[in-house]
């Protein structure tokens, strides 16, 4: 396709036309110029091409397609050469059905429990989040179909979600709700990227020249289009002149012919449309050079591959020695989940799987007759209400069994696109079933299918709880292949679980009011709050459980003093102690330096998933890196790594560190600083290099006080040494003139304030 010459034959309305999609799922096609439409489909951990009579809401059926682990599930395995794999798997799906983009990853923060969305986003973590959607990204291209990463930006609840304002400083955008979709842009380049529903500081995400030119295309360089979410455009000519490139769906020629007007009156250069067109059609020219007509998607293989993704992503968040569970006996499944569990979530990324399994006859099948596995529902999935006879049912169950394993967690209405929870509570029929069992059942495993923590009144009363999240299509086997030991669990949460709501750092201002939602609790998203506070929570980030043992030994870091543009290598080794092979997610995270700034008491910047046979041990290196150590400083609008000591943690959850090191690193500039009047004393004092400038005034000072109090004793002892040190530190220079009684003029102050600014 000769883009170029392609644009010069098209008419202005040919032009503004390919600005918006043709339908729900379709780019327009000039024929006349032999231009194809291209294909976008949800997304993100399946496909759902939906062929005729297209909808948004996802009500109308799409091909039957697999469901993968959602964004939660998969993102708790801690592996990026799994989650790539998975890309891939979607990719071939993608390219075998003729599709051109795929719209996911789906990477908002998690910043509070209640987003109905949270199943399919990634993490509270901004760093796993960026390393999980960048691997994923690569292997969905890798199979020459495009990605659309999205919601971009800081679009973490679905209350109001068309309409909401997040007001977010600076500082958190930088380093929580930004880096995501920055090493995403930066190292993977998807092909486009989703422009989110709500405004940003004011603006709408739509209409931001701030985000979708100045940072994503001047500073990180994104090469591809970015399109708006289903719906997000306000101002169509606004949003093209601040970067937003094709509107979907179709607004049935309505924003088209508001382009053509606005370029005929002048009010938007012809040049910015054409620009647009030009990243429009690059995409569909890559589109077509990639395709390839022999592709084919085997379901029965991704289903294989979704049930290994599925085992390797749950997280086993309590085992007191009763799992895994012996192929022998009596085991009850009580729960309705047991049969038809919940897998997936509603809204966009509802996938029309073709096939699913349930642990019920997945037990069947995989275990034969060995076990002997009787069910009771225990609750009803229609009716959110306490059913007597159902709990007696299943502790009838329970009681005739050796051991009880409880389906439970969140019904789809519970959570789900387009709205948000009001609560982190179960419906009370499954709080309810687990207790009743409990009362009468020693050995009480409880399977979770949730989307987002939830509380766990009953914690306690229970043997083993495994985080089975919403799993995909071949959960059922996947939760059996852990039950019984086939599958060491090895997911780790990527994801704090609070002992309850009102812990969260976002509770006071989430959901906000109106369209006006305050991101107050700034940089403390997730463990970094609850690390700050030194909280109890229920489980930390980065927690999961295994089957075997895991020693961590030998840390060493290549040096131990650094410079800010130099790395440092951390390298330690793990060994497997137990008697199963296993897998482990290793965690480094890095502790910031006593000063000034306020920063996390730590903060994720390496991870590494390692596989060990029993009695083996491997050696792991980390790369780390002046970001790695840096905060974000909006007075030189930078990255900064301050001078100071690193403490360079390692462990198997955020609050399980296994060993410590630490690197003293030299920044290489430091923050500019104007002095001024008011500039205090004691700020000088630490500047070493100007601290004399003002020595002699202290001191003078210093006398002066002395003899105000000399006969007056009382007074003597109001004024502690400590309360005088804060005086002068907290004094503005300006009272050496004035408080000084002739010490200095304002002439001669003006004069040491020039030389403290001096270079
Ligand atoms: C969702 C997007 C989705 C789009 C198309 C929107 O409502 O927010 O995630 O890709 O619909 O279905």
């Amino acid at each position: 396709m000769d883009i170029k010459k392609i644009i010069e034959q098209m008419t202005l309305e040919e032009k503004a036309g390919l600005c918006s999609g043709a339908d729900f799922w379709k780019t327009k096609a000039v024929e006349r110029l032999d231009v194809p439409p291209m294909m976008v489909s949800d997304g993100p951990h399946g496909l759902r091409k939906q062929d005729d009579q297209a909808d948004h809401a996802g009500i109308n059926e799409s091909i039957k397609a697999v469901c993968f682990p959602t964004g939660v599930t998969v993102c708790s395995s801690f592996d990026k050469e799994l989650i790539r794999e998975m890309g891939e798997n979607l990719g071939e799906a993608c390219q075998a059905e003729n599709l051109g983009v795929l719209l996911g990853p789906a990477v908002n923060i998690k910043r509070s429990p209640l987003c109905g969305r949270n199943f399919e986003y990634f993490s509270e973590d901004p760093f796993l989040s960026a390393e999980m959607a960048t691997a994923q990204i690569q292997g969905i291209q890798s199979q020459g179909v495009g990605t659309s990463i999205k919601h971009y930006l800081a679009n973490s609840q679905e209350h109001r979600r068309m309409s909401s304002d997040s007001r977010v400083d600076e500082r958190t955008l930088r380093e929580i709700y930004l880096p995501t979709f920055e090493k995403a842009v930066k190292e993977a380049q998807p092909w486009t990227v989703m422009c989110s529903y709500n405004r940003i500081n004011g603006t709408y995400a739509s209409e931001s020249h701030r985000f979708l030119t100045e940072v994503l295309r001047d500073e990180w360089g994104f090469e591809g289009f970015v399109v708006s979410d289903w719906g997000a455009v306000n101002d169509r000519v606004e949003g093209l002149k601040a970067g937003l490139d094709l509107e979907m769906p179709s607004s049935f020629g309505l924003n088209d012919a508001k382009i053509v007007r606005a370029v005929k009156t002048g009010k938007l250069d012809e040049a910015v449309l054409d620009k647009t067109v030009e990243r429009i059609l690059k995409i569909v020219a890559l589109s077509q050079e990639k395709r390839n007509k022999k592709a084919v998607f085997d379901r029965e293989a991704q289903h294989g591959k979704a049930r290994q993704i599925a085992g390797e992503s749950m997280v086993l968040l309590k085992n007191e020695g009763l799992l895994p569970l012996q192929k022998k006996g009596k085991v009850a499944f009580v729960g309705a989940f047991a049969q038809k569990p919940r897998f997936q979530g509603g809204g966009s990324s509802h996938i029309n799987t073709f096939k699913e399994s349930s642990a019920l006859q997945a037990a069947k099948e995989l275990l034969g007759s060995s076990v002997e596995v009787s069910y009771a529902p225990g609750y009803s999935l229609t009716e959110d209400c306490v059913d007597k006879k159902l709990i007696d049912e299943a502790v009838a169950a329970a009681a005739a069994a050796d051991c009880a394993v409880v389906f439970a967690g969140l019904p789809d209405n519970y959570e789900s696109e387009g709205y948000d929870r009001s609560h982190m509570r179960m419906p009370e029929s499954h709080d309810r079933l687990i207790e009743e069992v409990a009362k009468v059942q020693k050995n009480v495993v409880v399977v979770l299918h949730n989307g987002s923590p939830v509380e766990m009144p009953w914690l306690s009363q229970t043997g083993a709880v495994l985080e089975a999240y919403l799993s995909g299509q071949a959960v059922g086997e996947a939760v059996i292949d852990i039950l019984f030991g086939d599958v060491n669990p090895s997911g780790k949460l990527a994801e704090t679980f609070p002992v309850k709501l009102e812990d969260n750092p976002s509770y006071l201002y989430y959901i906000g009011e109106k369209d006006v939602v305050e991101y107050r609790e700034g940089i403390f998203v997730g463990y970094r709050y609850y690390d700050k506070k030194n909280m109890d929570v229920l489980f930390p980030f980065g927690h999961g459980l295994s089957y075997t043992t895991f020693e961590y030994e030998g840390l060493k870091l290549s040096r131990s003093k650094i410079h800010d543009t130099d790395t440092l290598s951390v390298t330690l080794t793990v060994k497997n102690t137990g008697s199963v092979y296993g897998k482990e997610a290793v965690q480094l995270y890095v502790t910031p330096p006593a000063g000034d700034i306020i920063r996390p008491n730590k903060e994720l910047k390496g991870f590494e998933k390692i596989g060990l046979k029993p009695g083996e041990s491997k050696r792991i290196t980390f790369t780390l890196d002046k970001r790695s150590f840096a905060y974000y400083n909006t007075t030189i609008n930078d990255w900064y790594a301050e001078s100071g000591d690193y403490g360079i943690l390692v462990g198997s959850s955020s609050r399980d560190i296994r060993l410590e090191g630490e690197v003293s690193l030299k920044a290489s500039s430091s923050i500019p600083w104007k002095y001024d009047m008011n500039s205090l004393v004691g700020d000088i004092l630490k500047d070493h290099k100007k601290a004399g400038l003002i020595k002699g005034l202290l001191k003078s000072m210093d006398e002066v006080f002395g003899q105000g109090s000399d006969d007056d004793e009382s007074a003597k002892d109001a004024i502690t040494d400590e309360m005088k040190d804060a005086m002068f530190k907290y004094m503005p220079i300006r009272n050496f003139a004035c408080f000084g009684g002739g010490l200095v003029t304002f002439e001669e102050l003006q004069d040491i304030i020039y030389k403290l600014n001096e270079a």
